[in-house]
């Protein structure tokens, strides 16, 4: 594979936020064929579907961006979270190995116990705390043992400029309300989701595509709360934003209080340098309010 190759690209879960972030990004990256494929066109949770696009379109990079993502409500959806996260991940996979082509999966900080003192590496031991999270991990499991020359890229409080997301209703929630609180209590690194799929294809673009395991995240980790606050800073808005704890805002899944990613390895490795995480807020926020000009 050379920097001038083109490829055919894959991407399922084509509606999502990161599959809608790689559709407007791949227009930057135009020398690719590329199937923007959502759930309707590939369920990725039917092997003979998986098998048969595979064997029609012949993709030679899948970019797995489908997941069941409804972290609380995979507590009581189990079987379809682990269909959807895990057991495809390894259809999806075993398709890519079998016709030669290569899958980049995409995974959660999740994974992880969330409750470390610096940020994860790599490496470092799984521990998830969730069904979702749980589902996740075996979706790595799955995708390295079908596909061992696959990448993952772990990420984490993933947002964008359309779909369900904390930015999208903060803003929306700061139009309404004189006050809203956030937990100040939880530390993370925003993703946006232009970013990630800017780092995937430029990986591709350098056509050395290292097998393993890496992180990806806007640089800087902050609070809920602080994020809230840049959110509300940017929108010029007179709402208050109030510090409140984990435990004034119970959730079916106790989300983690530290979730904290090491990039070092996705910058040494590719040279990909993550943008800083207020940077990108602007950005979205910017493109959010042009789009409702
Ligand atoms: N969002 C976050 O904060 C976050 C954090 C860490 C990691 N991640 C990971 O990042 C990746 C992208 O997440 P995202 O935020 O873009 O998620 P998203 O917006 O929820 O998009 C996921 C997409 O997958 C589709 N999908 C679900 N089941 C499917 C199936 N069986 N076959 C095909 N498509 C299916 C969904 O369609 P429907 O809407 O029709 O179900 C949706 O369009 C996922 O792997 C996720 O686990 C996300």
């Amino acid at each position: 594979m050379s920097l001038s190759t083109p490829m055919r690209i894959l991407v399922t879960g084509a509606d999502g936020q990161l599959g809608r972030a790689l559709r407007s990004e791949s227009v930057r990256h135009a020398e690719h064929e590329y199937l923007f494929a959502d759930r309707g066109m590939l369920p990725i949770d039917e092997p003979d579907r998986v098998r048969a696009l595979f064997s029609e379109w012949r993709p030679t990079i899948c970019i797995n961006a489908a997941a069941y993502t409804a972290v609380d409500r995979a507590e009581t959806e189990v079987e379809q979270a682990y269909r959807i996260n895990a057991a495809a991940v390894g259809w999806l996979a075993s398709a890519c190995r079998d016709s030669g082509a290569r899958l980049m999966h995409v995974s959660s900080d999740y994974v992880f116990r969330g409750d470390a003192h610096r940020p994860y590496l790599e490496d470092d031991p799984t521990d998830p705390q969730s069904v979702y999270g749980a589902s996740k991990r075996q979706g790595e499991e799955s995708a390295l043992r079908e596909a061992p020359d696959c990448l993952i890229f772990r990420t984490s409080w993933v947002y964008y400029e359309e779909g369900t997301n904390f930015v999208r209703t903060m803003i929306r929630l700061m139009r309404e309300r004189a006050s809203v609180g956030v937990v100040a209590d939880q530390w993370g690194c925003p993703t946006y989701a232009r970013d990630l799929a800017d780092c995937l294809l430029r990986i591709i673009d350098g056509g050395r595509l290292h097998p393993g395991i890496y992180h990806f995240c806007n640089q800087g980790a902050i609070t809920w709360h602080a994020f809230a606050t840049a959110i509300r800073d940017i929108l010029e808005s007179a709402c208050e934003v109030r510090a409140i704890t984990t435990a004034e805002y119970p959730t079916p899944v106790r989300r983690p209080a530290y979730s904290v990613l090491d990039t070092t390895r996705i910058r040494e490795t590719f040279g990909i340098v993550p943008p800083q995480w207020r940077t990108s807020l602007e950005e979205c926020m910017h493109r959010i309010q042009a789009a409702s000009a």
